[in-house]
């Protein structure tokens, strides 16, 4: 019987991150009687010792808040953590000193909370005998060993709804609307609230695009007689031959390339291409904040409890994962290290063609 447990919320935020820190601690308190400590800001906090214990007054009232109350970071590797000493930056593992954190606290098992980054460290916690399982988060929906990651479902319904309130302004002016929405390596959340969102154009990583086809849907549309566009496009979307459009370098992320930029780029072509005025929303950080969905308040709900399930079965090393419509658990091994992106074959992709909309290929 495990008496006290650790719980980190890691790498980028995203709606769902609370629901599952509430569902942690009452069934690790309310259901096993177990200590909750929460570190904070992800590997940040773990490193230096940073944490606030995680009681019952702490979960309550905070299931449809965005963000994580434990505070969140996609800066910090604890096997490669920035340190500054006299003004000279380096970078250390300080994996050692985050295990012997953990054993000062009699910390039994820890709750790691995260995306690839934060799972892959995970994974190297987990090769060094320490005891965690995972939660798979993102908002795009890019894990290999789970269908869904919570905060996914709440990403697509803030980009369908600007795809809405954009038609409307699209329609009157006659104009391209493009909607840069997030998706690094893969196309989830373009793809689809593309679908949901009726967007006549959807640009996707794993597609890289000819603009000149995405003009010619925008010119035969003015020719039926459809005087607008929208275009629905993610931030990793490239052109055949060519790149991605990085907005800057964050050097000691995990991951620490930056996107953005390439709505921009694509609003401009489609206006020398088409002499259709177009113009361009950056939707950003507006996917990660909020509140979850009801979709994402369950979903985060049932990883938690799952999570501390595992714990009490001493199942150490895996991962919850929903396949179907069934919660299971993954070794964290094969978690991560392969993105999910979109198959070529998906059928979303095919739904989408059959009703006109136009990748770009
Ligand atoms: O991985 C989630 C994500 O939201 C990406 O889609 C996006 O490119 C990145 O994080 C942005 O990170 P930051 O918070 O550093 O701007």
């Amino acid at each position: 019987m495990i008496r006290k447990i650790g719980v980190i919320t890691g790498g980028g935020d995203c709606p769902g991150l609370n629901a599952v820190l509430r569902a942690v601690v009452k069934t690790a308190i309310g259901k096993y009687g177990c200590e909750v400590i929460g570190f904070k800001d992800g590997y940040h906090g773990l490193v230096l010792n940073e944490w606030i214990e995680l009681d019952m007054p702490k979960a309550s009232g905070i299931l449809d808040r965005g963000g994580t109350i434990l505070g969140s970071s996609n800066r910090d590797n604890p096997f490669s953590f920035r340190v500054e000493e006299h003004g000279k930056v380096s970078y250390v593992d300080k994996s050692d000193q985050v295990i012997a954190n953990i054993k000062a606290h009699g910390i039994e098992a820890m709750v790691l909370i995260g995306g690839d980054g934060t799972l892959t460290s995970a994974r190297d916690f987990s090769r060094k005998g320490l005891k965690v399982v995972g939660v798979p988060k993102t908002i795009d929906n890019d894990l290999s060993a789970t269908d869904i990651t919570f905060g996914f479902m709440t990403a697509v319904d803030t980009a369908t709804e600007a795809l809405d309130k954009l038609h409307t302004t699209a329609e009157s002016h006659h104009r391209i609307m493009v909607l840069e929405v997030m998706g690094r390596y893969a196309g989830w959340i373009a793809l689809e609230s593309g679908i949901a969102g009726g967007a006549d154009m959807i640009m996707i990583p794993e597609i890289p695009y000819d603009i000149n086809k995405i003009a010619d849907k925008a010119i035969e549309r003015q020719q039926a007689g459809k005087n607008f566009s929208i275009v629905v496009v993610a931030e990793g979307a490239k052109p055949k031959g060519g790149e991605m459009v990085v907005s800057q370098i964050v050097k000691d992320s995990p991951d620490p390339v930056r996107l953005g930029g390439i709505g921009q780029k694509i609003a401009q072509d489609l206006t020398n291409l088409t002499g259709i005025d177009s113009r361009v929303t950056v939707l950003g950080h507006l996917q990660r904040g909020g509140r979850p969905t009801p979709y994402d308040r369950i979903l985060s709900t049932r990883y938690g409890v799952a999570a501390v399930e595992l714990i009490n079965q001493a199942k150490f090393g895996m991962m919850v994962s929903l396949q179907g419509n069934e919660i299971t658990a993954v070794p964290i091994e094969a978690a991560v290290g392969k993105l999910k992106t979109v198959p070529l074959d998906s059928e979303l992709i095919r739904i989408a063609k059959n009703i006109g909309v136009e990748f770009g290929e």
